[in-house]
C-alpha cells in the first residue's frame, strides 16, 4: 500500500525522498549565517557548491546591463527550442575565446535551465531506462536524481582508488577500468551507455588531461559508449606546477575526433556565480542529437530574458577576460587557506586542479566506520564549530569519513573564522 495512495509510485518515493541528505541542515544554516557585526556565532553553509567569492562583480555587471539596454521585442515571443540564435552565437563565441580554444558552431550548442536540465535531457535522448551510465567515484551526488529520475538510467560507480594518497592529484580513469567495467556489466547483461567524466571534478577537483581525454575517447568510440565531459568548472582553475594535468577542454578533441559519441556539458551556475539564472549549454557535433535534444527541451527552456541577459554581458568581452582572470585569483587565494587547515590538521586530501571543493578524509575523528559513524561526525563538526560540510554519503566512495569542503561558499574573511572555529573543534576532540 502505498503511503500516498492518490500520487503515482514515482510521486510516493519523491514525496518521501529528500534530493540531498544535507538540505534540512542547509536551510538552518542559511537562516543563521554568520556576520562579524550581527551574529558573530553564526554559522558557516559550506556545503552547497555556489561561488560568493565573485557574485558581487557579476550583480554590478548585470545590472549596467539591463539599466543601459532596451529589451528587444523577440524576448516577448517563443524562440528557437535550442535557444536564440543570436545569444548561441554569443555563447558559442564566449566558448571558443575562453573555455575550449577551437571552432565551436552555434548549431552545435543548446540551452537548458542550468546544468540539471542540460544532464536530464541528454541522458533522456541518448539513453533507454536501465542502460547504464559509468561515473568514477566519488561523484557529484545529484547525478543520481539528473540521469535516473526521469530518464531511468541506473548508476554505476567505478571504483577507482580506496585511500587519497592512492590518486594523489591524478584524474583516476584509466582503459583498464573501463575494460572491467564493461566486463563487469556485459556479465549482468546490462548496456554501458555513457561515460561520464567531470572536469575539474566535484569533488576530487581533479583535471583530466588531454591525453587521458583522447584515450577515453578513442576507447568509448571503439566500443559505442557515449562520452560525455562535464566542464561546468572549466573556468575555475587552480593555479598547478603539473603540466600533465594543464587544462584542455574536451572540445578540442571533439573538434578533431567529429564523432556522434562524443558531447561536452557546460553552465554558467558556477565560473560565473549565476547559479539562479538557471543557463546551461550542450555541445554535439551529432545532429540527430541535437535535434531530439531540441524536441525534448520545450519544458527545460531558458526564459528569454536570461538569455538576452547573458548575451548581453557576454558581449562585453573585455569585463568578460579580466573577470575570469580576478575569479581564479580569488578562487587560489581561498583553496590556499583550506589547504593551510587541512595541513595544520593533518589530514589528507586530493590536491585540487579546479572547481570550488576540496575533497579531504576526516577519518582519524570517526568513532565508528560506518554510514552512522560519518553522518554523526558531520553533525558533530556542524553543532559544535557551526561549519557545515557536505557529507560523503552520496559520492559513492566506499571510504567512510570523508567530506567535501566549498571553499567558495563565503567571503575569504569568513572562511578564515570557520577554518579557526572548525580547527579548534577538532585539536579538542
Ligand atoms: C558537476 C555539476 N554538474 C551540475 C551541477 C548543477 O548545476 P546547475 O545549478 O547549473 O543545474 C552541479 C552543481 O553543483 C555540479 O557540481
Amino acid at each position: 500500500m502505498l503511503e500516498y495512495p492518490n500520487l503515482s509510485t514515482r510521486g510516493n518515493s519523491l514525496a518521501s525522498n529528500p534530493a540531498r541528505i544535507d538540505f534540512e541542515l542547509f536551510m538552518e544554516a542559511s537562516q543563521n549565517v554568520y556576520c562579524p557585526d550581527t551574529n558573530p556565532t553564526g554559522a558557516f553553509p559550506l556545503n552547497v557548491a555556489e561561488n560568493h567569492l565573485s557574485a558581487a562583480v557579476i550583480k554590478e555587471q548585470l545590472t549596467a546591463v539591463i539599466r543601459q539596454n532596451d529589451i528587444p521585442e523577440w524576448v516577448l515571443s517563443y524562440t528557437h527550442l535550442l535557444g536564440h540564435p543570436e545569444v548561441r552565437a554569443e555563447i558559442a563565441n564566449f566558448m571558443e575565446q575562453q573555455l575550449c580554444h577551437c571552432p565551436i558552431s552555434p548549431d552545435s550548442i543548446g540551452l537548458s535551465a542550468g546544468a540539471s536540465a542540460i544532464i536530464e535531457v541528454s541522458s533522456f535522448v541518448l539513453a533507454n531506462p536501465g542502460d547504464v551510465v559509468v561515473i568514477p567515484a566519488p561523484s557529484y551526488p545529484m547525478y543520481t536524481n539528473d540521469l535516473g529520475l526521469k530518464s531511468g538510467m541506473d548508476r554505476y560507480d567505478l571504483q577507482t582508488h580506496h585511500d587519497l594518497e592512492e590518486i594523489g592529484g591524478r584524474a583516476p580513469v584509466t582503459t583498464a577500468l573501463l575494460d572491467k567495467a564493461w566486463a563487469d556489466l556485459q556479465a549482468q547483461s546490462k548496456c554501458f551507455k555513457v561515460l561520464l567524466i567531470t572536469s575539474p571534478d566535484n569533488p576530487t577537483g581533479c583535471r583530466y588531461s588531454e591525453a587521458q581525454l583522447r584515450e577515453l575517447s578513442e576507447w568509448c568510440i571503439k566500443h559505442q559508449v557515449h562520452m560525455v565531459v562535464n566542464e561546468t568548472y572549466g573556468l575555475s582553475l587552480i593555479d598547478s606546477d603539473d603540466d600533465a594535468a594543464s587544462y584542455c577542454s574536451f572540445a578540442k578533441i571533439m573538434h578533431e575526433a567529429k564523432s556522434d559519441y562524443l558531447h561536452l556539458w557546460y553552465a554558467f551556475s558556477k565560473d560565473f556565480a549565476m547559479s539562479g539564472l538557471r543557463v546551461g549549454v550542450v555541445h554535439s557535433l551529432n545532429e540527430a542529437f541535437m535535434t531530439g535534444y531540441a524536441n525534448a527541451n520545450v519544458p527545460h527552456m531558458v526564459s528569454n530574458i536570461t538569455q538576452w541577459a547573458i548575451g548581453e554581458l557576454l558581449k562585453n568581452t573585455d569585463f568578460i577576460g579580466s573577470y575570469v582572470v580576478n575569479n581564479k585569483t580569488r578562487l587560489n587565494q581561498s583553496y590556499q587557506l583550506m589547504v593551510q587547515t587541512l595541513e595544520a590538521l593533518d589530514l589528507p586530501y586530493i590536491p585540487s586542479k579546479g572547481s570550488f571543493f576540496i575533497w579531504a578524509d576526516f577519518s582519524k575523528y570517526l568513532k565508528d566506520h560506518t554510514d552512522k559513524g560519518e553522518e554523526q561526525l558531520w553533525i558533530d563538526i556542524y553543532r559544535n564549530s557551526g561549519v557545515l560540510l557536505t557529507p560523503g554519503t552520496g559520492f559513492m566512495h566506499q571510504k567512510k569519513g570523508l567530506f567535501r569542503i566549498v571553499f567558495t561558499a563565503v567571503s575569504y574573511a569568513h572562511l578564515e573564522v570557520a577554518m579557526e572555529r572548525m580547527k579548534n573543534y577538532l585539536r579538542e576532540r
